[in-house]
C-alpha cells in the first residue's frame, strides 16, 4: 500500500502528510512517485535515530543527507544555539560590522585546515559556498589582468550545488535534464571510477590516462582561458566513488603546471566524515587553493558553508595596485547571512564537540569495521560493488556481477532496497542502481552490525520480490 492511502495514520499524522503533499515542492523529486506516495514525515531525532511523526524509530543511515555529524538531538548545541539567538542572532558583516562567533568561526576554520588556507567567506549552504568561489576566482583573475582565464573543469558525476552556476559545475548530466545552463563555462573530464574502470587496465594504468586526459582538456581549452578545476575528494551524490591512489596529488601537479587552481568540494568530506576535520591534505594529500564546506560544519543544525581561500589568492583580490582610487578595492559580492551569528555560534559549539569527543578518531577506528562489514555484502548476488571509504560508503546492484550490467531503470532497484529498509528501520538514500551509507559519525560498532544486517535482510527480500516478478533471476 503506498503511503498515501495508509489508513492508520493518526488525523495529525494525515494532515501534516496532506500539507506537505499538497504544498510544499521537494528538492529532486519524481513528481509522479510524490504525488501518488508524498514524503515520510520525520518529526525527532536522538543520536543515531530519528522518529517519523506516528513515532515509528529509524536508524538514520543518511545523517540526515550527509549532514548531522555529531547526531540528532544533541542538548549541548541546541543549548549554545539559544544562548546565541537570545544575545544576538544576527546582525550583517557587511556595514564594516561583525559578531564574536563569526570572527571566532573564521579563525577556528583558518586553524583547522590546511596551513595556507586563513581566509574564510561564510555562505549559506554548499552551493553558494561554491558559487562565491567561482565569482571570487573571477575576479582573482580580473585583478590579474587575466580576463580570459575564466573556464571551469568539472568531472561527470560529480555533485557541487544546485544553484545556476553548480548546477554547470556539477556533471551528473541527467540532473541537467530540462534545465539551462551557463554556455561553454564548464567542461567535463571523466568520472575517476574503479569499479567501471575498461577491462584489463590496472589501476596504475588507469590513473595515468586520467591525468593525461585532464591535461589535454586543458591543453585544448587553452591554459590561458582555463580558471579552476573543482573536485570532491571522494565524489559523494555522483556515487561515492573514492579515486585510484594518487590521483588528487597528479591531477594537482597538472593544474599548477598550466596555472589552473584548485578547488576541493568537502561539502561531504569534512568535519570527520573520513577520520579529519578537512579530508584533502590529511586523506589524500592534496593542497587545494580552496576549500568549501558546509553540512557537517554545523552538523546540519542550522544553515552555514564556508569558501577557505589560500592567503596568495587573498593577497590578489585584496590589492589595490599600485595607485589605489575609489573604485578599487571593493569586493562586491555576499549574502544577508554571511557571518549569521547564530549559525557561527552553533558551527563552533559542533566543532568544540567533534574536538572533544574524539568524534575523528573514532571514525578512523570504527570506520575500517564499517567498511569490512559492509564489504561483505558483495557476497549478495545482486551487489556488484561495495564502496567508500569509513562513513562515506555506496552499495552498487547490478543485474550481473560479471559483466557489472545494471537492471533496467524502470526497476528502480535502489529505491525498492531503501523502501524494505524503512520497513525495517533503516533509511538509507536511493540513488538510481545504488544505495548511499553516510551515517551519524557517532554509530558503534553494533549499531554498524544492526544497520548492515537489515540492509543485507532488505537486499536479500528486493532480490526475492525481482524474481517472483520476473524482473530478474
Ligand atoms: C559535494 C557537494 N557540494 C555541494 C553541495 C551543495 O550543498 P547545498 O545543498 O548545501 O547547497 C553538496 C550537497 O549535497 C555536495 O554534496
Amino acid at each position: 500500500m503506498t503511503r498515501a492511502t495508509r489508513p492508520e495514520r493518526r488525523i495529525d499524522a494525515q494532515t501534516l502528510w496532506r500539507k506537505d503533499h499538497d504544498h510544499l515542492i521537494h528538492p529532486f523529486t519524481h513528481f509522479p512517485t510524490f504525488e501518488k506516495e508524498g514524503a515520510l514525515v520525520i518529526e525527532k531525532g536522538e543520536g543515531a535515530y530519528v522518529f517519523d511523526v506516528e513515532g515509528r524509530r529509524y536508524m538514520d543511515g543518511i545523517a540526515g543527507i550527509w549532514c548531522v555529524n555529531i547526531g540528532h538531538g544533541n542538548e549541548e548545541i541546541a543549548a549554545r544555539i539559544a544562548d546565541q539567538a537570545r544575545r544576538l542572532a544576527f546582525f550583517n558583516t557587511f556595514t564594516d560590522t561583525t559578531n564574536p562567533p563569526a570572527a571566532e568561526l573564521a579563525a577556528e576554520l583558518a586553524r583547522l585546515a590546511p596551513s595556507h588556507l586563513n581566509r574564510v567567506f561564510f555562505d549559506t549552504g554548499g552551493s553558494a559556498a561554491n558559487d562565491t568561489t567561482v565569482r571570487t576566482l573571477h575576479f582573482y583573475f580580473n585583478r590579474l589582468g587575466k580576463p580570459r582565464k575564466k573556464k571551469l573543469i568539472s568531472r561527470i558525476n560529480a555533485y557541487h550545488g544546485s544553484s545556476y552556476l553548480t548546477m554547470a559545475l556539477t556533471g551528473k548530466v541527467e540532473d541537467h535534464t530540462g534545465f539551462d545552463l551557463p554556455k561553454d563555462l564548464v567542461h567535463y573530464v571523466s568520472c575517476p571510477d574503479p569499479y567501471r574502470r575498461p577491462d584489463g587496465v590496472s589501476l596504475e594504468a588507469y590513473c595515468d590516462q586520467l591525468v593525461v586526459e585532464l591535461e589535454q582538456k586543458i591543453l585544448e581549452l587553452g591554459p590561458e582561458n582555463v580558471a579552476a578545476f573543482f573536485a570532491e575528494p571522494i565524489m559523494g551524490a555522483g556515487g561515492v566513488i573514492v579515486p585510484p591512489p594518487g590521483y588528487h596529488r597528479r591531477t594537482q601537479e597538472v593544474c599548477r603546471r598550466h596555472d589552473v587552481l584548485t578547488v576541493s568540494d568537502e561539502v561531504v568530506t569534512a568535519f570527520g566524515r573520513l577520520g579529519h576535520m578537512f579530508s584533502s591534505e590529511a586523506a589524500f594529500g592534496l593542497e587545494p587553493d580552496v576549500i568549501t564546506c558546509a553540512k557537517g560544519l554545523t552538523s546540519g543544525y542550522v544553515p552555514l558553508g564556508a569558501s577557505l581561500f589560500s592567503d596568495q589568492i587573498y593577497d590578489v583580490i585584496s590589492s589595490t595596485g599600485p595607485e589605489p582610487d575609489a573604485d578599487t578595492g571593493w569586493f562586491n559580492h555576499g549574502f544577508t547571512y554571511s557571518g549569521h551569528a547564530l549559525c557561527c555560534a552553533a558551527a563552533l559549539a559542533n566543532i568544540e564537540i567533534i574536538e572533544r569527543d574524539g568524534i575523528c578518531e573514532h571514525v578512523r577506528e570504527v570506520g575500517p569495521y564499517f567498511e569490512k562489514r559492509l564489504a561483505s555484502l558483495e557476497d549478495l548476488p545482486l551487489v556488484g560493488n561495495v564502496r567508500g571509504s569509513h562513513f562515506m560508503l555506496c552499495v552498487e546492484s547490478v543485474a550481473d556481477k560479471r559483466t557489472k550490467e545494471l537492471l533496467p531503470a524502470s526497476v528502480g532497484i535502489g529505491k525498492r532496497i531503501a523502501d524494505h529498509c524503512e520497513q525495517r528501520g533503516l533509511i538509507v538514500r536511493p540513488m538510481g542502481h545504488l544505495n548511499v551509507i553516510s551515517p551519524p559519525l557517532i554509530l558503534s560498532r553494533e549499531q554498524i552490525d544492526e544497520l548492515v544486517d537489515i540492509l543485507g535482510a532488505s537486499i536479500r527480500a528486493t532480490a526475492d520480490d525481482l524474481v517472483r516478478e520476473g524482473l530478474w533471476h
